[in-house]
């Protein structure tokens, strides 16, 4: 930049910040204070991957089982495997070679369940975890000494430390080097990095990407009739009815809506909400308007209508304009309701 461009904008920053000298009317100005060292240190928490931030302290395996069954083993299990209030915390396939390798080799098995201690790959996130958000119904109440005691005994429940182990400050450091998963996360995907690569497998689509693509979804046989059969629950109008869920029919195939079918169309330029097929909503039913239209020639009048909306055709209440309907579509909607039914 040069020099007087610099000069300008250094004078032009500093004009404005007279000008605008506080953001803040002069009511609130004796409103709140800055926090003091204290505060800062009571809210600053944060335990990071290198342990910074982590407290002076120490607790036993044996420590730990008492205060885990007090107080957490209601909704993770005696020995954190449970799935009942949360996914299992320990046991899970972890291996002396996992440990080794600090790689948890049974995570590329889309059939096992994962539990905690395979997954995390930094200590200091269990610690931090409980030590802010655990128990559940009681969060920030345990002493530092229990945080570390509870951590000591789910790595002793996950074969990482021995039965006698007492973890501290001083070694948590070493009990990092041997969690099963330390390894096994990366941030360089997409995500952080642009120039990553992201951590999922799939094929590049270029063009037609849709043409052989049936979506399908499936409730798996001890949910289908859980709740009763959600198509008697369902109101009978719009897009999506309800699925049978009652046992004779356990299998829902979505069918996909091609890009030229009315149905998607009306659906994805906001049509449904006061149009449905048969019975009025805000707007006439598809079935009147195809009976008005059908096989006039209308084309040109509908299209226009539907990008200008209107009203006094079928009563007071006016069609607001409709501009975003591409005109591919408008012309696709018209044709269909002048072929009729
Ligand atoms: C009232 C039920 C309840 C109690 C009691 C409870 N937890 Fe939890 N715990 C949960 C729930 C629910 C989650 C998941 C919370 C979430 O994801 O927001 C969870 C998550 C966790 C996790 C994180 C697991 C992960 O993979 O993210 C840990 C570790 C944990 N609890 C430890 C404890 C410890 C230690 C205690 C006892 C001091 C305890 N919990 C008591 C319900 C409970
Ligand atoms: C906010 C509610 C609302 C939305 C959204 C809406 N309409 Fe309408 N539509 C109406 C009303 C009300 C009428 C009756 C207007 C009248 O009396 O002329 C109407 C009338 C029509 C008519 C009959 C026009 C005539 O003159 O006979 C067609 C066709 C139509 N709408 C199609 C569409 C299409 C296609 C969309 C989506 C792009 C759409 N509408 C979105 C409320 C709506």
């Amino acid at each position: 930049m040069y020099n007087w461009a610099k000069a300008l904008l250094v004078s032009l920053l500093i004009y404005s910040s007279l000008v605008q000298a506080s953001p803040y009317p002069d009511a609130w100005q004796d409103i709140g204070r800055p926090a003091t060292a204290d505060e800062l240190e009571a809210w600053d928490i944060d335990v990071r991957p290198d342990f910074t931030g982590l407290p002076e302290g120490a607790g036993s395996v044996a420590q730990g089982e008492g205060l885990w069954l007090d107080k957490c083993a209601s909704c993770h299990g005696d020995f954190g495997d449970s799935n009942e209030v949360f996914s299992p915390i320990v046991l899970g396939n972890i291996t002396p070679e996992d440990i080794a390798s600090g790689r948890v080799a049974a995570l590329t098995d889309s059939a096992v369940v994962r539990t905690t201690l395979m997954k995390v790959a930094t200590l200091s996130t269990i610690w931090d975890y409980i030590n802010r958000a655990m128990p559940w119904n009681a969060p920030k109440s345990l002493q530092t000494d229990e945080v570390y005691a509870l951590t000591a005994y789910l790595l002793n429940l996950g074969y990482i430390v021995d039965d006698d182990f007492v973890l501290s400050n001083d070694n948590i450091h070493a009990v990092q080097a041997m969690m099963p998963n330390r390894y096994g996360m990366t941030t360089d995907h997409g995500l952080w990095s642009a120039a990553g690569r992201p951590d999922v497998v799939g094929s590049r689509c270029i063009s037609d990407c849709n043409a052989d693509t049936t979506i399908t979804s499936f409730l798996p046989d001890y949910a289908m009739n859980a709740h009763g059969n959600l198509r008697d629950q369902m109101r009978d109008y719009g897009p999506f009815p309800g699925i049978q869920t009652a046992p004779e029919a356990n299998v829902i195939s979505a069918p996909v809506p091609t890009s030229t079918a009315p149905d998607a169309l009306l659906l994805a330029n906001g049509c449904s909400g006061c149009h449905q097929q048969a019975g009025p909503l805000l707007g006439p039913s598809f079935d009147d308007i195809m009976a008005k239209y059908k096989n006039q020639d209308a084309t040109d009048y509908l299209r226009t209508k539907i990008k200008n909306g209107g009203s006094g055709v079928w009563g007071t209440m006016a069609m607001p304009p409709m501009p975003h309907v591409d005109e591919e579509a408008l012309l696709a909607i018209s044709q269909w309701l002048v072929a009729g039914r």
